[in-house]
C-alpha cells in the first residue's frame, strides 16, 4: 500500500492485456518493522556498502515472474531500493514498463530483493499479474472458458504465526546466542499453516457449475502434490501451464504437483456435487520428494463447498477441443547446448548449502563471472544435471521454455569443484503432460538431468536459479547474459 492504499497480501491482482504496454511506478513504503526479527546489520542487499537496514531502511524490487521484461525492467536482485532512496548497485529505477508481447499467461509479481527475497516475500509482497490475449478473450466471449466470479486465481503458501498473529519466520538475530557469526539464512523454511490469498485453510463457496482455478506455489520452500482424497472425485482439466496454454485439455488422473513459482491453470467441474464439501488436500514430502510424509496440519490447503445456488442466468462453459494450433515448441534448431550443475555443499558452519555451477567447472557463486551467455535471437539447450538429494525447481529470468524431457544420470564429481564426468545418461523421459505449454520454472529431480529449450530475444543481464527461496538466496542463483 502506498498513499493511504490498503495494505493487502497478497498484492492486487493486475489484469493486463497483450500489446498494451503498462508502466508502473511500485513506491517502497515499507516499514522497517516488518523486518524486525532479522539481523539488519548483515543482509547481502547492502554488502556492497557499509549500510544498514536498521540505518537505511527496507529494500525492495519488483520482479515480474514470467515477465518478458527488459534487463532494468525486471527486478534483478541489485535493483533494489529503500524507502528512502538508497539504491542497490544496478539499474536503480523505480518506475517499470513492462511491454506485455507475450501470450495469455498466468505470472506473479513478487520482491526479488539480494538476500532479502525470502523475507519480503515471506512478509506479503507476492501478487498475480494475469495477461490476457484476443484468442483468451475470444475464448472467454464465446463461453469456452468460466469468467468473472468463476474464475478464481489462488496463491498457496505456507507460514508460521505468533500466538498474537504476527509471522513467524526462524532467523536468528545477531543477538540471538544461536547466532554463530554467518549469514542468517536458513537451509529451508517449512510452516505449518498452508494459506491461501493470505488466509489459513480458508473454504470457498462454489456453485455446482465450472470453475476456473489459477494455482499459484507462492511458498519459499515447499512443494504440494494435490488432489481430493488423493484424486480427482469430479473432473479436472489441466489447460495451462506457466507461461500460456498448453495444446489440449489434459484430463487430471492424480496428484497435481506444485513446486515453488510454478502455475497451474485448471478447470473443474462441481456440477454433480451440489451441497458437497470438498477438500484439497497436500501430500507431498518435505523436502522433495524424499524427505518425511506431509502430516497434519500440512495436508489441508482449502475447502470447497458446493453450497451456493446455481445462477441459471449464468450458462455453462464449453471447453474447446484445443488452446493452440500446435503443440508448444521453441522454434529454431539450438545454436548451443550447456550442461548446468546443481550440487550438494555446506557452508562455513557445515550447514547445507546447495549450489549451482555448470558440469565442467563445478559450483560457481553469484561473484563468480557469468557463464551463461546465449547470443541474442538464438535457441539453447540447458541440460540441468541436479547432483543433490532433492528437487529444485529451476526458474529462468526473460524466456519462457519448452520442456523437452529428463533421464537418469551416474557420474564421477570431482572431490574439490563438484564438476562431473564420466556421465552416463539413460533413456529420456517425455515431460508430463501439464509441461507440455509455455513453462519458466520446472522441476529438476535428483539425479535426473533435465532438459530444456529457450529462446533468448532480449540483449543484456538476467539471472535464472532456483525457486526454493532460502535456496536462491544462499548460493543457488547465478546472472546470465544475452549478447
Ligand atoms: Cu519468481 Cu527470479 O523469480
Ligand atoms: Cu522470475
Ligand atoms: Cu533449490
Amino acid at each position: 500500500g502506498a498513499g493511504g492504499a490498503p495494505v493487502t497480501w497478497p498484492g492486487p491482482t493486475l489484469v493486463a492485456r497483450k500489446h498494451r504496454p503498462v508502466r508502473i511506478r511500485w513506491v517502497n513504503a515499507l516499514p522497517f518493522e516488518h523486518m524486525l526479527p532479522v539481523d539488519t546489520t548483515i543482509h547481502w542487499a547492502y554488502s556492497h556498502t557499509d549500510r544498514t537496514i536498521a540505518d537505511h531502511g527496507v529494500p525492495t524490487v519488483v520482479h515480474l515472474h514470467g515477465g518478458h521484461t527488459c534487463p532494468e525492467d525486471d527486478g534483478h536482485p541489485d535493483a533494489w531500493y529503500t524507502p528512502a532512496g538508497v539504491t542497490g548497485p544496478r539499474f536503480a529505477r523505480t518506475r517499470f514498463h513492462y511491454g506485455n508481447d507475450q501470450e495469455a499467461a498466468t505470472l506473479w509479481y513478487h520482491d526479488h530483493t539480494m538476500g532479502l527475497t525470502r523475507l519480503n516475500v515471506y512478509a506479503g509482497l507476492a501478487g498475480f499479474y494475469l495477461l490476457r490475449d484476443d484468442r483468451e478473450l475470444a475464448l472467454i466471449e464465446q463461453n469456452r472458458l468460466p469468467r468473472g466470479p468463476y474464475e478464481l486465481e489462488l496463491m498457496i503458501q505456507d507460514r508460521m504465526f505468533h500466538p498474537d498473529g504476527r509471522l513467524a519466520y526462524p532467523d536468528v538475530p545477531a543477538s540471538s546466542p544461536l547466532w554463530q557469526g554467518g549469514p542468517s539464512v536458513q537451509h529451508e523454511f517449512f510452516g505449518r499453516v498452508i494459506t491461501v490469498n493470505g488466509r489459513a485453510w480458508p473454504y470457498v463457496e462454489v456453485e455446482p457449475r465450472q470453475y476456473r482455478l489459477r494455482l499459484l506455489n507462492a511458498s519459499n520452500s515447499r512443494f504440494y502434490r494435490l488432489s481430493v482424497g488423493g484424486g480427482w472425485p469430479f473432473p479436472a482439466t489441466w489447460i495451462g501451464a506457466d507461461g500460456g496454454f498448453l495444446h489440449k485439455p489434459h484430463r487430471l488422473d492424480g496428484p497435481l504437483v506444485l513446486s515453488p513459482g510454478e502455475r497451474a491453470d485448471l478447470v473443474v467441474d462441481f456440477r454433480d456435487l451440489r451441497g458437497a464439501v470438498l477438500e484439497l488436500g497436500n501430500d507431498a514430502p518435505t523436502p522433495f520428494p524424499k524427505g518425511a510424509p506431509a502430516a497434519p496440519p500440512t495436508d489441508k490447503v482449502l475447502q470447497f463447498r458446493v453450497t451456493r445456488p446455481y445462477d441459471r442466468k449464468v450458462a455453462e462453459p464449453l471447453l474447446p477441443g484445443a488452446f493452440r494450433e500446435a503443440p508448444y515448441r521453441v522454434a529454431g534448431s539450438p545454436a548451443r547446448t550447456r550442461r548446468l550443475l546443481l550440487l550438494d555443499g555446506r557452508d562455513g558452519f557445515g550447514r547445507p548449502k546447495p549450489r549451482l555451477g555448470t558440469v565442467e567447472r563445478g559450483a560457481l557463486g553469484w561473484n563468480d563471472p557469468v557463464t551463461e551467455d546465449p547470443r541474442l535471437n538464438t535457441s539453447e539447450v540447458w541440460e540441468v544435471f541436479n547432483a543433490t538429494y532433492e528437487t529444485h525447481p529451476v526458474h529462468l529470468h526473460l524466456a519462457h521454455f519448452q520442456v523437452l524431457g529428463r533421464a537418469p544420470f551416474t557420474a564421477t564429481r570431482d572431490p574439490r569443484t563438484g564438476a562431473l564426468s564420466d556421465i552416463s545418461v539413460g533413456r529420456t523421459q517425455p515431460p508430463d503432460p501439464g509441461e507440455t505449454g509455455p513453462k519458466d520454472t520446472v522441476l529438476a529431480p535428483p539425479g535426473q538431468v533435465t532438459r530444456i529449450k529457450a529462446h533468448f530475444d532480449k540483449c543484456g543481464l538476467y539471472v535464472w536459479h532456483c525457486h526454493i527461496l532460502e535456496h536462491e538466496e544462499h548460493e543457488m542463483m547465478r546472472n546470465y547474459r544475452v549478447v
